[in-house]
């Protein structure tokens, strides 16, 4: 059963704010904070998301019963769900999945994903560009427009989005993390990538995702690195 409700806005600063603060005052699982703009919009590592209208900007409040400590798998469920939007949306484009939780088409960054956590919940803020894609950004960059040439609808494209994300989350409340982590690695962005880190910048190739989510390198003198947290750039 998908317990979602929907909380459409106009406009509001932040849709992961409004969900983290339902969350704050008891809200149960389901709730999906939408909004056609935000004033405040959030990335990831404290980057602003700049969300003009015609973009899908959502924030989905989940209550996992399981231990919270593992909360960044989530983060893959929703790349999952994502993937399957663009591949059904983009069924010619090459849809990869870029360590953490970047969406690709033929390597421009359509999606991201921003998860916070607190006792016992869990909000996975979702950007999809819809209509427009930002010009002047670390990665580069596209949109369904762009890429399909064609006028989409922001509301069935929010439905695909929920059914598929309470798809994946069925399976990783049922199975755990494995399946989630083999479906992420048959799209994964792999070949040499390099990590930005707040004191270093690592490169090597990509070997695999870590049971705990972790992106592990390989380097060039044969020994393996294990990521937690960082900017990864694909190329060298
Ligand atoms: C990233 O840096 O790649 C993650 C971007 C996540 C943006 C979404 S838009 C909906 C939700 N509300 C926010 O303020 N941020 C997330």
């Amino acid at each position: 059963m998908k317990p979602y409700r929907i909380q459409r806005h106009e406009i509001t600063d932040s849709t992961n704010d409004d969900a983290k603060k339902a969350a704050g005052a008891g809200e149960a699982e389901g709730l999906v904070v939408w909004a056609l703009e935000q004033k405040a919009g959030r990335g990831r590592h404290g980057r602003s998301w700049i969300s003009p209208q015609g973009n899908l900007y959502c924030s989905i409040l989940l209550r996992p019963s399981h231990e919270l400590q593992t909360f960044g798998q989530y983060s893959f469920v929703a790349a999952l769900a994502l993937c399957d939007l663009i591949d059904n949306f983009l069924p010619q484009s090459s849809v990869t999945l870029k360590w953490p939780n970047d969406v690709l088409v033929d390597g421009k960054k359509i999606g991201g994903i921003l998860l916070e956590a607190g006792d016992g919940w869990v909000v996975v803020g979702i950007g999809l560009n819809v209509l427009h894609h930002p010009d002047e950004v670390l990665y580069p960059s596209t949109s369904l427009y762009a890429e399909a040439m064609d006028q989409i609808e922001l509301v069935p494209v929010l439905e695909m989005l929920l059914d598929s994300l309470w798809r994946w989350y069925e399976v990783i409340k049922a199975e755990g993390f494995t399946p989630i982590r083999l479906a992420w690695l048959e799209h994964a962005e792999k070949g040499p990538l390099s990590v930005r880190l707040p004191q270093e910048t690592i490169k090597g190739t990509f070997k695999d995702l870590g049971k705990d989510g972790s992106l592990i390198l390989l380097l060039a003198d044969g020994s393996e690195r294990a990521i937690a947290s960082g900017d990864v750039f694909t190329g060298t």
